[in-house]
């Protein structure tokens, strides 16, 4: 069903802030995160209602609409389960060929790209990097720096989020600080 576009609906192009009462928003918490990091231990023994991150979203037709965009931003903490940098669950789009942008507002961060063969690479971010994730590629954000990483993101209204398999296989690599630096680290 096509909904009426909200006008009222906008960005503050500083902070990336969303606002309009469409906005809908969620927080994903250590909690929430159970499994998705190496240290599962170390995750437990952190404050649980921790936020990790937070996704504010503009949906102005209906999720699985084919043809509509939807709109979003994502606020990445700084901070690390054990070695490994603060990051979103990632996912690949249900319809696997869906594509997608992010830009870079704010903070700096490594945005984790796997192919449906396990092979995985970086792709830095910093305020003002565009990146268009191709289909059948997974994806992830870690932030790497010491403050929020902010990141407006376009996707496809049909593209859905298939979070199964990465929670099963993971990605091919994991952004750990190795020696006071981030760096890429492959995981078996
Ligand atoms: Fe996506």
């Amino acid at each position: 069903m096509e909904i009426e576009p909200d006008c009222s609906i906008s960005v503050n192009l500083a902070s990336g802030l969303m606002s309009g009462r469409r906005v809908g928003e969620i927080v994903r918490t250590l909690a929430d995160l159970a499994g998705i990091f190496a240290d599962e231990q170390a995750r437990r023994s952190m404050p649980q209602e921790q936020p990790v991150y937070r996704v504010q979203s503009y949906t102005p037709v209906e999720e699985g609409v084919n043809g509509g965009l939807f709109w979003g931003v994502t606020f990445l903490y700084p901070g690390r389960v054990g070695d490994e940098y603060f990051m979103t669950k990632g996912h690949f789009h249900t319809i696997r060929n869906r594509a997608e942008y992010y830009v870079t507002v704010n903070g700096f961060g490594a945005l984790i790209l796997m192919e449906e063969d396990g092979s995985t690479r970086l792709d830095w971010m910093m305020p003002g990097t565009v990146h268009y994730i191709p289909g059948h590629t997974a994806h992830r954000v870690a932030n790497t720096g010491s403050t929020t990483l902010s990141f407006l993101a376009c996707w496809p209204s049909d593209a859905g989020h298939d979070y199964g398999v990465i929670a099963e296989h993971g990605f091919g690599g994991r952004v750990m600080c190795v020696n006071n630096a981030p760096a890429l680290v492959p995981q078996s």
